[in-house]
């Protein structure tokens, strides 16, 4: 319990000092969410998704896990995806990846870690398609850097993917997924421009059409 006090302390400080600028704050939030944003990080504590973009409760819809990984039989990822899309109907999806990802750095490396090495697998992938590129890099951190950024456009593309996107492109709406990364070293978010906003910017293989009824 006292792991917990200095925790529940700061809940209050923070819980009061936003009802002191709007003390209707929360009653509006506890109505309805509206997030125009999905974002999908990475687990790393040190990357917290409203924090870095200046975003209050209620602005953003959040999905994250080990190396911001987005996989087509990922029930937990898509469940996500799909709610933030057809339900919320966010304009925004954000891939945010970080430079120094320790979960991109591992699907590089031989050491085994356990259970996450599966679920890394596809970076392993990724790196083993791209390895003569980075091989020309100056050392190691660079090639993580560069990884990092590879993963995060291999995932943008990977959402846009999902029948949960083209169809909503199918219906009309307006929907962007963006690719950006973090510098935990310098606090800075940048985007890596390569937004995809319409079924027209990928490859036609990767294109479907409706379901015919
Ligand atoms: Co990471």
């Amino acid at each position: 319990m006292h792991d917990l006090q200095e925790l529940l302390d700061n809940n209050a400080r923070w819980a009061d000092a936003i009802k002191q600028r709007d003390p209707d704050f929360f009653a509006k939030l506890a109505r309805q969410q509206t997030p125009e944003y999905l974002w999908i990080g990475c687990s790393d504590a040190r990357v917290p998704a409203n924090e870095i973009v200046g975003m209050l409760p209620g602005d953003l819809f959040v999905h994250r896990n080990v190396a911001n990984v987005v996989l087509p039989t990922d029930l937990n990822c898509l469940s996500v995806i799909q709610y933030a899309v057809d339900v919320l109907k966010v304009r925004h999806i954000l891939v945010t990846g970080h430079y120094g990802c320790g979960g991109v750095r591992a699907a590089m490396g031989d050491r085994q870690y356990g259970l996450i090495d599966g679920w890394l697998r596809s970076i392993r992938d990724l790196y083993y398609v791209n390895r003569h590129a980075l091989a020309q890099l100056p050392n190691e951190e660079a090639q993580v850097d560069r990884m990092c950024e590879l993963n995060v456009i291999q995932q943008v593309e990977n959402v846009a993917h999902t029948t949960i996107v083209q169809n909503a492109w199918l219906r009309g709406q307006e929907l962007s997924v963006h690719g950006c990364i973090y510098g935990i070293k310098d606090g800075r978010w940048k985007s890596l421009d390569t937004t995809i906003s319409g079924a027209e910017q990928m490859p036609e293989q990767f294109r479907y059409r409706p379901i015919q009824r």
